[in-house]
């Protein structure tokens, strides 16, 4: 696995980040042709306790778990610290796959790129939306031409959720779910597009969504709950993103307008179900004009099925070994990885200037990339000074003490006493 790798040595593969982490502590099985052998975090009750259940090392410094003897680590800790994790970590010698965000500043995405090529190691991002069976089936249509090119979609990823819930996963106000800009996290709404498409964002453009009702004083969040982000692809297509936290509908769903029809992930779930439409005078001979149905995965449905996400936490592993194995780069590259990222950054900017366009680098081109090298933008607290962005087009709000305490009081019950 590839199914086919027995007699091979397995991968010898360590995590970073015990909590979104536990996915691929689970998920590295000999069946996908990996070993589980080191682990690594700062909180050192939970790590000794899955360390013992998994019986591996654990560490709780980075720089002593790379000396571990494996070959590939998986980075799961905090959403804008993987840049710093995955250059190290390439330096060491080991491949690399990356949560979202590849990136939080377009100088990291320049480094990681020339990193990875200069490394020759697999670097993969683990963006796992794009790997469930209703947009496999889409990827799948899109290419034999069902719909013709791709002239607009819509991605939406919006994880409504109750604030002290969204607290409780957010300890410290330092927390990046506490600050992270609505723009950053949109690959979970951008990667199934580019998928199932195969195409390149080349500009973007993006308003910030703000829930006064739900924001300060009544909480916590420094950045706002949503937004829209305008992105035009490198075929000229126009895709517009949604979503994040905005408090109406927890969903995600994603629709592809093409030349001549329309394809799109389906209700209950938009996971599983997919809906093809075609208007009667674009209807092919023999077909129906329009389409509802549950497809499967196109191989390893019995494994998929029982994974989160869709059934797509299985495919980042399956992914990751399958490159590794093969020297061939994956489908979820470091380019598109970074590309994704920067969609984020630069939609950031744009909502700050009342959504002007910016145009996303192509960051294999290296003619480019000296303009972004000393591109340190960031709104995250720990690079705050001169030129620096707020985190919310509300600008630096101060949490109300109010606010503060009811989410101390959230946070030490779980057993969390920082700041
Ligand atoms: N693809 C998905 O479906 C999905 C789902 C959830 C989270 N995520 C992503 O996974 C990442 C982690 O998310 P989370 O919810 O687990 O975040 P989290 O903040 O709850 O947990 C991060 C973990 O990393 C550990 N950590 C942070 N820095 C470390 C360091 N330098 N060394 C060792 N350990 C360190 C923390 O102690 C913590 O246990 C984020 O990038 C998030 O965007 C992806």
């Amino acid at each position: 696995m590839d199914r086919n790798t027995a007699g091979e040595r397995p991968i010898r593969v360590g995590v970073v980040g015990i909590r979104r982490g536990s996915s691929f502590i689970s998920g590295a099985t000999e069946t996908v042709g990996m070993k589980l052998t080191a682990l690594c975090d700062t909180r050192e009750e939970k790590l000794q306790e899955i360390g013992q259940r998994y019986d591996v090392t654990v560490y709780t410094d980075y720089d002593r778990f790379l000396e571990h003897d494996m070959d590939a680590v998986v980075l799961a800790n905090y959403f804008h610290e993987h840049a710093p994790l995955a250059l190290k970590a390439l330096a060491a010698g080991k491949h690399v796959m990356s949560e979202t965000a590849a990136c939080k500043t377009m100088a990291e995405g320049v480094a990681l790129c020339r990193a990875v090529k200069q490394s020759g190691k697999t670097y993969m991002f683990a963006e796992n939306y794009p790997y469930s069976a209703a947009c496999q089936e889409l990827r799948r249509l899109y290419l034999t031409g069902e719909i013709g090119d791709v002239r607009y979609a819509e991605g939406e990823y919006n994880h409504a959720m109750e604030e002290d819930k969204r607290l409780s996963i957010s300890p410290g106000s330092m927390h990046w779910r506490n600050w992270c800009p609505s723009t950053y996290y949109c690959s979970h709404a951008l990667a199934p597009l580019m998928f199932i498409t195969d195409t390149m964002p080349a500009n973007v453009n993006a308003l910030s969504v703000v829930e006064e009702g739900m924001q300060s004083p009544h909480t916590l969040k420094m950045s706002d709950l949503g937004s829209i982000i305008l992105v035009r692809m490198d075929n000229g297509a126009v895709f517009r993103l949604w979503g994040l936290m905005l408090s109406s509908i927890h969903r995600i769903k994603y629709e592809i307008h093409g030349e001549c029809g329309y394809m799109a992930t389906a209700a209950p779930d938009h996971w599983s179900t997919v809906h093809i439409h075609h208007e009667e005078w674009l209807r092919q001979p023999g077909k129906p004009n329009d389409l509802t149905y549950r497809p499967d995965w196109p191989e390893h449905g019995d494994l998929a099925r029982q994974a989160g996400h869709g059934g797509g936490d299985f495919w980042m592993n399956f992914h990751f070994a399958r490159a590794i194995r093969s020297g061939e780069p994956p489908y979820l590259d470091v380019y598109r990885g970074v590309a994704m990222s920067a969609v984020g950054i630069l939609g950031w900017r744009s909502c700050l200037q009342d959504g002007a366009p910016f145009r996303i680098p192509d960051f294999r081109d290296e003619a480019v990339l000296s303009a972004y090298e000393n591109d340190h933008w960031s709104p995250f607290p720990e690079d705050a000074g001169s030129g620096q962005p707020p985190p919310s087009i509300r600008g630096l709000v101060e949490p109300s003490p109010e606010a503060l305490a009811h989410a101390r009081e959230i946070w030490t019950k779980q057993g969390y006493n920082g700041e």
